[in-house]
């Protein structure tokens, strides 16, 4: 008879990387809220995808991040479903550009709360679940956390406080709560996204990025979610690290 399973929340889980972590963390016997803003349609199929494979082991849940209340409703519901949760993965993120002459402040909100405000308070809200099931948070950076990709200032700015989250978290809520974090490459290129609908490169651009990965190309969602099980299940006297998952490509930035 296995273990009962562990519940996981991970936050922009319908697709994409979200999506990947999901399915890696089910597989490896946790129960899944899978959260989402806008893609119901592929929240509530990944929900049904699981729950395929093991009855009763996945919720999709709807919230807008930048909106408080729906983000305590959230933790809330997310806690009540199996009573507790084991992870917290805050990988929901908005990313466009802020040319500094354009950008303004619905962008700054925007990009901020679903970077950094949205995984602090989430954290917050979840802080006591977490204590007790001795669990741990993982929170998705990026290499341009360190080093400022041109023309996305505030997306920057919000990841470099999201590293500071991740150490500023591991003491505050040690020693019951790990807390680590991934700060990914190019892994997958940007779709655009509901807010600014022409983020997306050239294949010239993709070329140029790619030129620049030591490894020569670009990660898989699943070195994400691979990386994410190492920090949960194999790294338990590790806090406050952030694991760079890029083939190099922080190297020659
Ligand atoms: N893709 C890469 O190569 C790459 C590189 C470096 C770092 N990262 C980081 O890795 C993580 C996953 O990347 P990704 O490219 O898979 O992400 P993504 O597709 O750009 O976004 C993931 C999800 O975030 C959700 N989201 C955005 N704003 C939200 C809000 N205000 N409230 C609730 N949900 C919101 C969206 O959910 P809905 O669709 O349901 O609205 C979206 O599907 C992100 O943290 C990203 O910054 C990715």
């Amino acid at each position: 008879m296995p273990d009962t399973p562990k519940i996981a929340l991970v936050t922009g889980a319908a697709k994409r990387i979200g999506a990947e972590i999901a399915r890696h963390l089910h597989a490896a016997h946790f129960n899944l809220v899978i959260h989402y803003h806008h893609s119901a349609t592929e929240a509530l199929a990944l929900a049904d995808e699981l729950n395929n494979l093991r009855e009763n082991s996945a919720i999709a849940l709807k919230a807008d991040l930048n909106n408080q209340d729906q983000l305590t409703a959230l933790a809330q519901q997310a806690s009540s479903k199996w009573q507790g949760i084991h992870l917290l993965v805050n990988n929901a993120s908005s990313f466009y550009p802020t040319p500094f002459d354009k950008a303004n402040g619905d962008d700054w909100d925007d990009l901020i709360g679903s970077n950094l405000k949205a995984p602090y308070f989430l954290a917050q809200a979840l802080a006591a679940q977490l204590t007790t099931a001795a669990g741990s948070i993982i929170n998705i950076a990026d290499i341009y956390a360190d080093k400022p990709l041109r023309n996305h200032s505030i997306y920057s700015i919000a990841k470099a406080g999201n590293l500071m989250l991740t150490k500023s978290l591991a003491q505050e809520l040690a020693p019951r709560v790990r807390v680590n974090g991934i700060a990914p490459g190019a892994i997958l290129w940007p779709d655009g996204n509901h807010k600014k609908k022409e983020d997306t490169l050239s294949d010239e651009d993709k070329e140029k990025v790619l030129c620049k990965i030591p490894l020569q190309q670009r990660g898989q969602a699943q070195d994400i979610a691979k990386a994410i099980l190492f920090l949960v299940n194999d790294a338990p006297y590790v806090t406050g690290q952030i694991l760079t998952v890029d083939g190099g490509r922080s190297l020659t930035i």
